[in-house]
């Protein structure tokens, strides 16, 4: 992959020459593994400007808004495909036969039980307690039920381990949910789709099972292809770093959960609907615009900009449209739709905002199609750590199938150098 090389010419010492590598699609990158023999490290603090691993998952074009899962753009998959189909995907590389696909949908529905002594975690929880930490500490907590059962270096219990994961997180989810309202949690049911069984573990009880609507299954189902996968992000290179020490896949998917907490993150899709709520009214647009303007303001326009999408994240597209099929067929006038568009119209339109390449992403929408289908907004970031497992376990099988190295990286020290001990009678 390496046909030219990069020369770093430092004074007073001799060029040092880095093999540049060219991927099937996308930037080059410079191999700077050499640099660690001229005793200096390169520096980068958030990784604006490192690729921290070879992938052949998820391909993404910031600048041209493209996202392609093993090759298949994520408009055709969400048109197309449905959850556990973008799951094998992934998992696997290649789109399922019939067979492999009904083998697969088979093996996930006889995993969505969990083993009844995880309940005894949740009572440790106040019931006020927010979804996510009962998600970190749950999901965590399966390393103990597995941890015993499992070789990470054996492809088959990497395979199983997946499979567990993929098929109790919407298990634990709706447990977290039911736990919160006081009410029994719904064991899930072979009979239904993914989609299916998580909407009747949320919102059916033992007094009254009512059909799941297809309207909102199929929403459901695009929110969780919506949000499989996306590359390097905060909390999949979480789960790959973990995963480089030798930890279980349970405790590297926990790692990930944390990460994805944050509302920089995947925290965005709650905070829209709470910044939706401070804004209020149409007529207070221009003042929060200014807010996100201001430096000395933290204020940000939640669910706006990205890192990687320097133009439309392609996710917020198909999101707006099935915000759009969703409200209609289900009747719904929300106003948050209205304040979230007339939003997004204004701060298109604003300089600050066009000279920054800031655009709506994946979770500008997502809160008010999950607010229509009545999932409470606490539980906006679980879903979408739900949807993700699939990636993170899917780099985590990645990194295991090949030789890999624990993560470790170096920093600029700015710090003391070496100096003595100061006797406790001589300080001031
Ligand atoms: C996700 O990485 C992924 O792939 C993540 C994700 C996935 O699927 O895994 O796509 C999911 O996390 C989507 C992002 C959700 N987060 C939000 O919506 C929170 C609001 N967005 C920002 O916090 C921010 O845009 C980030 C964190 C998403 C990206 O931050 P960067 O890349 O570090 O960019 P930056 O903060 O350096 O911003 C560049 C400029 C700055 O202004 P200047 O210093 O140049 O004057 O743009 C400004 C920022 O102040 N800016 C914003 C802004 N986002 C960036 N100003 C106001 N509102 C915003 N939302």
């Amino acid at each position: 992959m390496a046909d030219n090389k990069a020369q770093l010419i430092i004074e007073g010492s001799d060029p040092v020459e880095l093999p540049i590598l060219r991927g099937t699609v996308g930037p080059d990158v410079i191999d700077v593994r050499g640099l660690t023999a001229t005793g200096r490290f390169t520096f980068d603090p958030g990784f604006m400007s490192t690729a921290s691993c070879e992938s052949k998952i998820t391909y993404i074009d910031g600048d041209k808004g493209v996202l392609l899962h093993r090759g298949y753009p994520i408009e055709q998959l969400a048109d197309n495909s449905d959850y556990l189909e973008t799951c094998y995907l992934l998992l696997n590389g290649e789109l399922p036969t019939a067979a492999q696909k009904e083998a697969f949908v088979s093996v996930i529905k006889n995993h969505t039980m969990v083993h009844e002594q995880l309940k005894n975690f949740f009572n440790g929880f106040r019931r006020d307690a927010h979804p996510m930490a009962i998600m970190c500490g749950v999901v965590s907590a399966l390393s103990a039920f597995y941890h015993d059962s499992l070789d990470i270096n054996d492809p088959h219990h990497r395979e199983v381990s997946a499979i567990r994961l993929i098929a109790k997180m919407p298990t634990i989810a709706a447990m977290a949910y039911k736990y919160s309202t006081g009410q029994p949690i719904m064991y899930p049911r072979n009979d239904l789709s993914y989609a299916e069984n998580f909407l009747h573990m949320m919102f059916n009880t033992p007094c009254e099972t009512k059909p799941i609507s297809p309207v909102l299954a199929k929403a459901m189902d695009k929110i969780f292809i919506l949000h499989a996968d996306h590359e390097q992000n905060a909390s999949t290179s979480t789960v790959r770093l973990a995963g480089s020490s030798g930890a279980n896949p349970f405790a590297c998917i926990a790692a990930g959960i944390a990460a994805l907490w944050g509302p920089a993150h995947g925290g965005a899709n709650e905070a829209v609907l709470s910044m939706l709520d401070e804004i209020g009214d149409v007529s207070n647009i221009e003042k929060y615009i200014a807010k996100a303007k201001d430096k000395n303001d933290p204020f940000k326009l939640m669910g706006f900009g990205h890192r990687v999408y320097k133009n439309f994240d392609p996710r917020a597209t198909v999101m707006k449209q099935t915000c759009d099929e969703v409200l209609a067929e289900l009747g719904i006038n929300d106003p948050k739709l209205q304040l979230a568009m007339k939003l997004d119209e204004i701060a298109r339109n604003d300089p600050y905002f066009k000279e920054r390449n800031l655009y709506p992403n994946v979770d500008f929408y997502s809160g008010i199609i999950l607010k229509a289908i009545g999932i409470p907004t606490s539980m906006f970031t679980v879903i979408f750590a739900v949807s993700r497992t699939v990636g993170w376990i899917s780099h985590w099988k990645e990194m295991l199938s090949s030789p890999y190295k624990i993560g470790r990286p170096r920093q600029l020290y700015t710090g003391y150098d070496k100096r003595d001990y100061l006797p406790l009678d001589s300080r001031k």
